[in-house]
């Protein structure tokens, strides 16, 4: 099968500077080499081209950078709506989660239902309403449900992206009430700290593959790199402590190339400037090359 990277050096959508050279270090730790040697056949288009933050103004301090985040997101879609045609696995290296809002947007396009596998250690179920920061990056898995910003939740030209039933969030530990509030209305099945501790990893997974897969052609992989312990993931922006640990994320992405249902997968918020050793990028490779069928034995 053919995989297609493409990478997208974002940082608009986060108040660190550093993410837009997540690409960069992951591509420097290997990851082409990694997916040729599994047996794919790999195409890198390269980075798209996003604007630096210091040649245009902020806009609307509850929406940071708003037009510059939706034009590269639609291009974002638009090329991955071209990879999905092609057939091939389309494989998105980030810069900050923003860049969700055109990837999922790009591989729903063609598809009757898909679902949606979000680990992280935040929700990014913010609008401009709720949002404490208003970095954009806190609000794509809102915008994939069709709540936030027109421009945001139309990308692509149409609305929503993903029903709520068939989303998981795995590893959540730092929510903002308005997050709370919309889980809670949405019905949206997220999987905290707590309940992988409690459920054990392989049980969470096992229940996320049903959610995820119930009446869908395609399932997405979003995956902030936030979402695993800041002590085995410490290039990132904003680290929360008490996170999912080097194992039960590849577990997690173990089980999930077992069931055969991913159908395309992106790695956001890998920050190398906060990182140690460039470890987060190579954590992101190890857990890609689980994703794509590397086994210990
Ligand atoms: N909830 C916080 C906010 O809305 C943090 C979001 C962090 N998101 C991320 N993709 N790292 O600003
Ligand atoms: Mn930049
Ligand atoms: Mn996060
Ligand atoms: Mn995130």
């Amino acid at each position: 099968q053919g995989i297609t990277i493409i990478g997208v050096p974002m940082d608009l959508g986060a108040d660190r500077r550093g993410v837009d050279m997540g690409p960069s270090a992951i591509r420097y730790a290997s990851v082409q080499e990694k997916l040729t040697l599994l047996g794919f056949d790999v195409k890198d288009l390269g980075n798209l081209q996003v604007p630096t933050p210091e040649s245009y103004d902020v806009g609307e301090t509850h929406l940071k950078y708003l037009r510059e985040i939706t034009s590269v997101n639609e291009e974002l879609a638009e090329t991955l709506d071209k990879v999905v045609l092609e057939g091939c696995f389309p494989l998105v290296l980030g810069g900050d989660h923003s860049i969700a809002i055109g990837t999922i947007a790009g591989v729903a396009k063609r598809r009757k239902r898909m679902g949606l596998v979000w680990f992280d250690a935040h929700g990014d179920l913010n609008t401009a309403e709720t949002s404490p920061t208003g970095n954009i990056h806190g609000m794509p898995l809102a915008v994939s449900l069709g709540i936030g910003h027109p421009d945001l939740v139309n990308l692509a030209g149409f609305t929503p992206k993903v029903q709520p039933e068939n989303i998981v969030v795995i590893g959540a530990r730092s929510l903002d009430e308005g997050e709370r509030h919309l889980i809670r209305e949405k019905g949206i099945r997220v999987f905290t700290m707590h309940d992988i501790d409690r459920l054990g990893m392989g049980r969470v997974i096992e229940e996320s593959i049903d959610i995820v897969s119930k009446d869908t052609d395609s399932v997405h992989l979003s995956l902030d790199l936030d979402g695993m312990d800041p002590k085995d993931a410490p290039g990132v922006g904003t680290p929360v402590p008490g996170g999912i640990s080097y194992r039960e994320s590849h577990l997690a992405m173990e089980m999930l190339s077992d069931a055969g249902v991913l159908t395309s997968a992106e790695f956001v918020e890998v920050n190398p400037i906060l990182d140690r050793k460039n470890c987060t990028a190579q954590a992101a490779v190890a857990l890609i090359g689980s994703v794509f069928g590397e086994k210990i034995l």
